[in-house]
């Protein structure tokens, strides 16, 4: 496995390695390794000749310092952790002055409001970090696939939105969310949750579940109350949103469509920690 930290000596690197048709799978990450990343890097080794897993926790997508703060910072054991998976993978770690050249700031976007609703209406300016982190990582590594987590399923559009607005030639895999033994979905913030707390997050999933199967007979709006009433009698468990949406635009579903796939996405704090979670309703 080799690790670099220097943009320079990865493009050298992998300009030994690349002709015309070699695929390059890139896995970006923020570190603190869990499962689900575990998911994404096998999908890039069996679809992809060289893979990239880029380790950088990306201060311009953080709007809460504490979080960034808290943020779980493992490079050692990550490291160990993909040895397990394979020997032949390629890890970027640089510095937020190696990545961000002295100029820590996002880029301004345009993504078709993709960005204004749910996690880009309560973290300000999240999707301008992620996208101007994704973009430097896709200028550099210059990937042939790039492989994304769909926990993070309106980070998932936003990037699409970004290859497609950009016309940068890399095709845009989502794998689907790898969940913990009770439902609750991966996350490195789990890592931040009490035991008892962890397992008894799985409510999230369930109501989730619970959730789809009304929708087969009731309105989006009928589904939403059934959720906030769920929640409200959830101490533990603050809701900061649920929503059904039109999965490819994120638009509000007014009338249930045949042809339209609909989705649901909720957040939801636990003991301070921010989870958030979605499920296909059709
Ligand atoms: O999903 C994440 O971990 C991050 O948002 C990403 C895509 C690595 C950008 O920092």
């Amino acid at each position: 496995m080799l690790l670099f930290s220097s943009k320079k000596e990865l493009i050298a690197h992998l300009a030994t390695l690349k002709n015309t048709s070699t695929a390059v799978g890139l896995v970006p990450t923020m570190g603190a390794l869990h499962k689900g990343h575990l998911s994404l890097i096998k999908k890039a080794i069996s679809e992809t000749k060289v893979v990239v897993i880029s380790v950088f926790v990306n201060p311009t997508q953080f709007d809460n310092q504490d979080d960034l703060k808290n943020y779980p910072n493992t490079l050692d054991t990550d490291l160990e952790t993909l040895k397990t998976v394979s020997e032949e993978l390629i890890v970027f770690a640089p510095s937020v002055t190696e990545l961000y050249s002295g100029n820590i700031s996002s880029k301004e976007y345009d993504f078709d409001g993709l960005d204004t609703t749910m996690e880009g209406k309560f973290r300000s300016d999240h999707f301008l970090g992620v996208a101007t982190v994704v973009e430097k990582l896709f200028s550099i590594v210059k990937p042939t696939k790039a492989y994304f987590g769909e926990k993070d399923f309106q980070q998932l559009l936003i990037i699409k939105k970004l290859v497609e607005k950009t016309n940068m030639p890399i095709k845009i895999i989502g794998c689907p969310i790898v969940r913990e033994p009770h439902g609750l979905a991966m996350s490195s913030r789990n890592e931040r949750l009490p035991k008892d707390l962890r397992d008894k997050a799985s409510f999230i999933y369930e109501t989730l579940l619970a959730a789809k199967e009304i929708f087969g007979t009731k309105s989006a709006s009928n589904v939403m109350d059934w959720v906030i009433n769920k929640f409200d009698k959830q101490p533990e468990f603050d809701l900061e949103y649920i929503k059904i949406t039109d999965q490819d635009t994120l638009k509000p579903v007014k009338r249930k469509q045949k042809n339209t796939k609909y989705r649901a996405f909720i957040a939801v704090y636990a003991n301070g920690v921010r989870l958030i979670d979605n499920i296909a309703l059709n």
